[in-house]
């Protein structure tokens, strides 16, 4: 079955890059010029997602405003000539179908994606995190979506990390498939040092059947009292199996402050307008370090 609903869960309050998110959401932090979450939909537009729906809540306006149209500003580009950016700026507005709804209280991911019920209906959907940045030429979705289609599975984007990140992110119960790909037959969030089964960490995308809301309706609040997703999503890998797929794309973690630093240097390194006076930049401050 074709994967067409995407899901953006971006209600989070982002206390680890306090205070640039006090009142502006993390999500819409730039990477050099263009907002994490616009990668984030971008990627889900390349990946053949028709209709997304972003979680938003309160002080998180701006997410809206920015794939709105902009009459104003768009009034001003092509009167002074601006072609260029006058056309970026409306391709931002048209680039899917977009829809919100508000997370009316920060109870953790799993309440998050909840909040996508009635969207959603009974189709499989993907979920990327909101402030989970993921770069590379096959965008990451389109690789969890490719396996949900062959597999029938729940799909999971994962990776190798250290274990203090898996004792912040989750670990999984995996085995090998083929190449790139995992069956997960368990799964454990923000496990203890003694808790660990692999290094194998859920990052930033997955794509799920519907079931996963009557699982997540009777979950129980976990790991810092919020509703986990990996806790639910533990559920159906225990009962029905899902699939990892350790996926090719260079990650970056918009929600903690060496994350947004890498994505900066990495992007702008590679930004066609700014890329040369970038790099001698660099170049001249690391001989100094
Ligand atoms: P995080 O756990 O990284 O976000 O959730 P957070 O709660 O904002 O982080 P800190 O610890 O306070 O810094 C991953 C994604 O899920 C969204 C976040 O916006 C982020 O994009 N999220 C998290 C929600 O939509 N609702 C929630 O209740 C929690």
């Amino acid at each position: 079955m074709k994967i067409k609903k995407a899901v953006i869960p971006a209600a989070g309050l982002g206390t680890r890059v306090l205070p640039a998110s006090k009142a502006m959401p993390k999500e819409m932090l730039p990477i050099v010029d263009k907002p994490a979450i616009q990668y984030i939909v971008e990627e889900a537009v390349k990946s053949g997602i028709e209709d997304i729906l972003i979680i938003t809540s309160r002080g998180k306006t701006t997410v809206e405003d920015h794939f709105d149209r902009s009459p104003e500003l768009e009034a001003r580009l092509l009167a002074s000539n601006k072609t260029e950016q006058y056309e970026e700026i409306v391709k931002i507005s048209n680039m899917a179908n977009i829809q919100y709804v508000r997370q009316k209280e920060t109870k953790g991911l799993g309440h998050a994606v909840l909040c996508a019920k009635s969207f959603v209906g009974d189709e499989p959907f993907a979920v990327l995190y909101g402030d989970d940045v993921i770069i590379g030429d096959n965008p990451v979705c389109k690789q969890l979506c490719d396996a949900y289609e062959k597999f029938g599975k729940g799909v999971v984007g994962i990776k190798e990390v250290p274990e203090e990140l898996v004792m912040k992110y989750c670990s999984l119960d995996t085995k090998p498939i083929s190449d790139n790909m995992y069956a997960v037959s368990d799964m454990i969030e923000k496990p203890k040092k003694e808790q660990i089964i692999s290094n194998f960490a859920i990052l930033g995308r997955c794509v799920l059947p519907a079931s996963i809301f009557e699982i997540l309706e009777h979950t129980k609040p976990g790991a810092g009292g919020e509703l986990q997703l990996t806790d639910a999503m533990r559920e159906l890998a225990v009962k029905e199996g899902m699939i990892g797929v350790d996926f090719d794309g260079t990650r970056y973690d918009m929600g903690n402050k060496l994350g947004i630093l890498q994505a900066i240097v990495e992007v702008g390194l590679k930004h066609p307008e700014v890329a040369d006076g970038f790099r001698e930049y660099l170049k001249k401050i690391s001989a100094q370090l």
